[in-house]
């Protein structure tokens, strides 16, 4: 394949260590559980695994709370372990993304002890200590300030008030922080997904932020202090030049509060290669999952992203939303599922695939006493949290799915049954096979991969696009209803690629209900 670069012509695959595969019945995933099923990955046809974090963690936000940046919960497994996953991955030709996580600590953090242990430690400036709190709020809720008895001062924390925010102004933590991502590509990662990178830097004086209208607290405010502040910049070249004294290092980061205007300004040969901006994922409940909504998303990332020259990302799921199967689909019915995958796998950008998406599972629901997510507890009915989508991944119909021989720390869900990665292998027809073909036909056709997006008119329910590049033009129809709908291709000599339904058939055919189909020309 022509200079094929896996970061932006490969498919990312997201997996939460937890919910993955346990290998030593703890009911917990773990490092050598995500090894035994690396052939998978590889015959599926992803080329790069996003490992949510796996660092020593108290849990109290499921691994996004971090006690040390360079070792592995011993509940994962160890750092030979980790070894040992780097070189089969590898070895499989898949490359290794780390979740880095570094706008806060977890309270237990070594450097996080000493800094509230007195108010003349020398790493009480490594956090963000004040007399008295502005208005800030914690986005999981409440104040973003928490008092700490013993020095008599209120530290920050964006999120729970197990994670105090670490002060990235201070050259020590910044020296620090660099350090870990030194010790992750010694050790043969091949890039990193930055968790909320844009809230590093605050703004120094700590003023109030504006309110405006919202539901909770955090959404009262217009975050224009707490994040997006001008010095995460030089921050960012620092960063890229340092992923750059390596061989073919990738970095893609989660901007928090993101829109595409705010995403690429984070993007570029000497800041981040990739960041998100979430165009096609939400958690209101009256999503617009409609072809009119979706080809403006489209044009508007389309827009930003081509004027700025950033390579996008496209994400359906990831484990902070409901998965979009359980956004979408009715019951147990996929075809939404598969909508839903083949933009994923054909819109212009890089595609992040969250684990169980090639099966369509569903978010698990919970009774209130059941939740753990922090969020959940706080804000249940109105918001349940994120426990939903982190549920055990369906290996194969028999006990806890497959995934673990004890009780899992999350329900496996009911579907699983019938739902599951053995069962969707043996059926041709399954969303496995679909997404597994999906992915062989972009690995197979360039314009799939680097193709310029054209999009086509679309009749109303039906979306069609084209990729090109100039030897040859790929067209992408959908039919989100229920019924046939007339379609008729540009003019040319096109051929069936793929189609959601049983046998392909003429190209210019009507669009059988729900169908996807993907044609090709070749010039
Ligand atoms: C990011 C993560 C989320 C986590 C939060 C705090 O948004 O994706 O899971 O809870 O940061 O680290």
């Amino acid at each position: 394949m022509d200079n094929y670069l896996w970061w932006r012509d490969g498919v990312i695959y997201q997996i939460y260590p937890r919910s993955f595969a346990d290998s030593n019945g703890d009911g917990l995933g773990d490092l050598p559980g995500i090894i035994s099923r690396l052939d998978y990955l590889a015959d599926l046809g992803v080329d790069g695994l996003w490992l949510s974090p796996i660092y020593p963690s108290p849990d109290k936000d499921f691994g996004y709370d971090v006690s040390d940046y360079c070792n592995v919960d011993p509940r994962y497994g160890s750092l030979a372990d980790f070894d040992r996953l780097v070189a089969e991955a590898h070895a499989l030709g898949l490359h290794l993304i780390m979740d880095m996580v570094m706008n806060h600590t977890s309270d237990q953090h070594a450097w996080f002890q000493e800094s509230r242990s007195s108010q003349d430690n020398p790493k009480r400036a490594w956090y963000i200590w004040r007399d008295q709190p502005n208005n800030w709020q914690a986005s999981f809720g409440g104040n973003a300030w928490e008092f700490d008895q013993a020095t008599g001062q209120y530290y920050l924390h964006l999120f729970t008030k197990e994670q105090p925010d670490v002060n990235w102004r201070h050259p020590a933590v910044r020296q620090a922080q660099l350090e870990a991502f030194r010790f992750w590509m010694e050790r043969g990662v091949d890039g990193f997904r930055l968790d909320v990178f844009n809230a590093y830097f605050k703004n120094p004086d700590l003023p109030d932020n504006p309110t405006k209208f919202g539901l909770r607290g955090f959404d009262r405010q217009r975050h224009i202090h707490d994040m997006d502040q001008p010095e995460i910049l030089p921050l960012l070249n620092e960063l890229r030049a340092l992923l750059d004294s390596y061989p073919e290092r990738y970095s893609v980061g989660e901007t928090y509060l993101a829109t595409p205007q705010k995403t690429v300004s984070y993007c570029g040969p000497d800041k981040l290669h990739a960041a998100f901006s979430f165009d096609f994922t939400s958690n209101d409940l009256n999503y617009p999952w409609n072809p009119g909504w979706i080809m403006q998303q489209i044009a508007r990332r389309e827009q930003t992203f081509n004027a700025a020259g950033v390579w996008p990302t496209s994400v359906m799921s990831n484990h902070d939303l409901p998965r979009a199967a359980s956004r979408y689909c009715k019951g147990e019915e996929d075809a939404q599922a598969r909508i839903a995958m083949a933009l994923l796998l054909t819109l212009r950008g890089t595609p992040f695939m969250y684990y169980g998406e090639e099966i369509g599972m569903r978010d698990i629901s919970l009774r209130r006493s059941e939740i753990l997510d922090p969020p959940g507890r706080r804000y249940w009915p109105i918001y349940k949290g994120r426990d939903g989508c982190r549920a055990p991944m369906q290996w194969d119909a028999s006990k806890n799915a497959g995934f673990s021989t004890a009780r899992p720390w999350l329900p496996v869900h009911p579907d699983a049954l019938q739902r599951n990665v053995t069962a969707q292998q043996a059926n041709p027809d399954s969303l496995f096979h679909f997404t597994r073909k999906l992915l062989a036909l972009r690995k197979a056709q360039p314009a799939l991969r680097q193709g310029d997006y054209i999009p086509l008119e679309a009749r109303p329910g039906t979306l069609a696009y084209l990729r090109r590049v100039p030897e040859q033009t790929v067209l992408l129809a959908i039919n989100f209803k229920g019924r046939p709908a007339a379609f008729t291709p540009p003019d040319g000599k096109w051929q069936v690629l793929l189609s959601s339904q049983a046998d392909p058939k003429d190209p210019a055919a009507a669009l059988a209900p729900h169908e996807v189909r993907l044609l090709i020309k070749e010039e």
